[in-house]
């Protein structure tokens, strides 16, 4: 097999990321800016606004990813960058980066797709992980139930009819005034530690649906209702509140994140069977996207995941959230089975649009 030295970027949503993985699974770095304080101030992504950040930043966070591999344009095998999902504007800052080095340097491009990207990098860190497989991939704008039956060939066995789980965490954080300078789950799933999680009684969501689809609007409508009815005001930092409102804020994140897993689990489980009936060698489940660094997410479908006499395979935080190595990953699994785009004739990069 031979060794390839493959750079990632990733602009999709709000983070800046750029990587250097070889084909044996070393990674040679991993460089993110994120947009966490323009987040903050503004409760949210503006396309035009991240689209700006991004452009600010691409080619300082390229070159400390080369800078810290140590390796020169030269060196690299091929370029992956994201082409989507994703906001347009912002895809279109690092497909144009990827264009400009490899025009210049006569590089290959592998085009990828973000949810893939997800799913496989679970093979970079266990690498006895096979296909046929299953992955759980939940983020901001994303819940998939998948069964990865080879590389690029995948049935969705699940999704979302509304909201992703990372929006209903998102969107929690905010209403009980948690600190947005990071992403809103974290914060909600530390406050919860402190809170009752059985004392309020939130419904879970398609109960009586006999499919493996999610839906999380109505738990967030739940969820704000309540906030309501306890006076709880997110103008008043939690940093600020009183003892006893604390104890309510917190009530209510243990709450809503004792169901909103449920709800995954319930899913999971179905969908394990399913899969079963389809590819009755599966042994793995792998669970990744940003919401898949939650310890209590892990702790629950590992407990599923056992019970069904399946393996969890669950990325690292570092590489679960929105990374540039996923994407070198996925390139060089796509490359290896020669799926790439041929190097653009050489060309001075003043000439690349
Ligand atoms: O995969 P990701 O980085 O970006 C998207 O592709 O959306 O996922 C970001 C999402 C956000 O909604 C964030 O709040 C959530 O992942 N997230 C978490 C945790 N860490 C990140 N949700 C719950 N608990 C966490 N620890
Ligand atoms: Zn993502």
């Amino acid at each position: 097999d031979e060794d390839l030295v493959v750079l990632g970027i990733e602009t999709s949503c709000d983070d800046t990321a750029a990587a250097v993985v070889r084909s044996n699974g070393q990674i040679l770095s991993q460089v993110v800016s994120s947009q966490a304080d323009l987040l903050a101030q503004f409760g949210g992504v503006a396309p035009k606004m991240a689209e700006e950040a991004h452009s600010r930043v691409i080619d300082q966070v390229v070159q400390e990813a080369l800078d810290k591999a140590e390796i020169t344009e030269k060196e690299l095998s091929a370029v992956a960058v994201t082409i989507g999902p994703g906001l347009s504007l912002c895809l279109r800052v690092g497909v144009r980066k990827a264009r400009k080095l490899a025009g210049t340097y006569v590089l290959p491009i592998v085009g990828v797709h973000h949810m893939e990207a997800h799913a496989l990098v679970a093979r970079l860190v266990e690498r006895e992980l096979q296909f046929p497989f299953m992955a759980l991939l939940i983020s901001g704008g994303h819940n998939l139930l998948i069964l990865a039956r080879d590389l690029g060939h995948y049935i969705q066995l699940g999704t979302t009819i509304d909201d992703a789980i990372g929006e209903a965490y998102d969107k929690t954080a905010k209403w009980l005034g948690l600190d947005m300078r990071k992403s809103g789950g974290p914060a909600v799933e530390e406050l919860a530690r402190e809170g009752d999680a059985n004392s309020i009684v939130f419904k879970v969501p398609m109960k009586q649906h006999k499919d493996c689809n999610f839906s999380y609007a109505g738990l967030k409508t739940q969820v704000r209702l309540a906030i309501e009815a306890n006076n709880i005001d997110a103008e008043i930092p939690i940093s600020s509140a009183s003892s006893e409102d604390r104890r309510a804020r917190a009530d209510i994140a243990a709450s809503f994140q004792r169901v909103a897993v449920l709800h995954l689990e319930e899913k999971c489980e179905r969908a394990i069977e399913w899969a079963l009936k389809i590819e009755p060698s599966v042994k793995f489940l792998v669970v990744s996207g940003g919401v898949a660094s939650n310890q209590f997410v892990r702790a629950r479908l590992n407990h599923i995941v056992e019970k069904k006499c399946l393996q969890l395979v669950c990325p690292p935080p570092s590489l679960c959230t929105d990374n540039g190595v996923m994407i070198a990953w996925t390139g060089i699994e796509h490359f290896r089975m020669g799926r790439y785009d041929t190097p653009p004739p050489a060309c001075e990069p003043e000439d690349v649009v």
